[in-house]
């Protein structure tokens, strides 16, 4: 029996890729960086699954392109590149890659807030122009961790995260999350909850882990950044449109926070004439939270068999529109 035709937009890690090629008449975008969308558009018409990166955006017009797709997965926990409501409409499941990259981002939003706090990029790059010529009672002053305030906005999985590695700094851990919060004793940490002005004004660390959705659109703009310390570092491992980046650049330049660390941007990949980019208090890494070995290789497994399962028409193991059995 033929297998199900499927278009995979780039190559993945072979653990993810074998359960791919196993199951499908697998065509793999071979190009060098993100497939253009016209070949998506041109390649989708005949095929039954799709397995897209959070490059790929996946919308109405592309779905109507795509009158035989049964299942699309994502290599990637956040849906926002995906039109989640119109799969739904269309029957169609959407897979994800949840959990899997909880521990891995949070350990990378925490090398972040560390290394912005002790000034490490602007010391390497100091010894680097061979400007080290003594030891210096005042270089490269930076932030203690320990026993500071850091504000988590976000309290799911990966904010929680953030609170284990926290509460080992010593840190105070204030929350703001769209939800009350329960007992601290569920989560194995003390945290503060509170609206998200007490933690704006109260953070010497800011770390944002909220999907993106219309209501975290630009959440941090100039009027949340003018709410927080002048000392206060901003770090963003969650997508770059949850903060607006002209306020923040403003921030940034006229001394309204100290510093920010960004895993993300918008757009991306950051243009090179980003205002930000000029900046020597702000830090900005190619969206790479969750990449390490184990977690990529997880992350590429999960999606391949979210795609198989849904490619065998059962029920995909890590759904992000569970609402899709029910209107069948
Ligand atoms: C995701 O999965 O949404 C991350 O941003 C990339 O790992």
């Amino acid at each position: 029996m033929a297998k199900p035709k499927v278009l995979m937009t780039r190559k993945i890690p072979v653990e993810g890729f074998e359960i791919v090629r196993g199951c499908s008449d697998l065509e793999v975008w071979e190009g060098d960086g993100s497939v253009p969308r016209r070949i998506i558009i041109e390649k989708i018409p005949d095929k039954e699954g799709l397995f897209c990166l959070l490059t790929d955006e996946i919308d109405a017009e592309l779905l109507d392109r795509a009158p035989r797709l049964r299942v699309i997965s994502t290599m990637a926990v956040g849906c926002d590149h995906i039109d989640v409501q119109e799969c739904t409409r269309r029957g169609i499941p959407v897979g994800h890659t949840p959990d899997v990259l909880t521990e891995s981002t949070a350990d990378f939003a925490f090398a972040l807030l560390m290394t912005a706090a002790r000034r490490v990029v602007e010391a390497v790059d100091y010894v680097k122009a061979g400007r080290w010529e003594t030891w210096s009672p005042t270089l490269f002053l930076g932030r203690d961790i320990h026993r500071a305030t850091i504000g988590i906005v976000g309290f799911g999985r990966i904010g929680r995260a953030m609170a284990r590695r926290a509460t080992g700094f010593g840190m105070r851990v204030l929350v703001f999350h769209h939800e009350p919060i329960k007992s601290d004793a569920e989560f194995g940490v003390r945290v503060q909850p509170g609206d998200l002005d007490f933690v704006l004004k109260d953070s010497d660390f800011l770390t944002l882990h909220v999907p993106l959705t219309p209501e975290t659109y630009h959440l941090i703009g100039e009027k949340e950044l003018q709410r927080m310390k002048k000392t206060a570092v901003l770090i963003n491992t969650a997508r770059g449109s949850v903060v607006d980046s002209k306020a923040l650049y403003q921030a940034l330049r006229d001394g309204g926070i100290a510093y920010a660390a960004l895993d993300v941007m918008e757009p991306e990949p950051i243009h090179m004439d980003e205002p930000l980019l000029s900046l020597p208090n702000c830090l900005i890494a190619p969206h790479i939270a969750s990449a390490s070995v184990a977690t990529r290789a997880q992350m590429a497994v999960m999606a391949a068999e979210n795609l198989k399962a849904g490619l065998q028409g059962e029920r995909l193991p890590h759904c992000a529109n569970p609402e899709v059995y029910r209107t069948r």
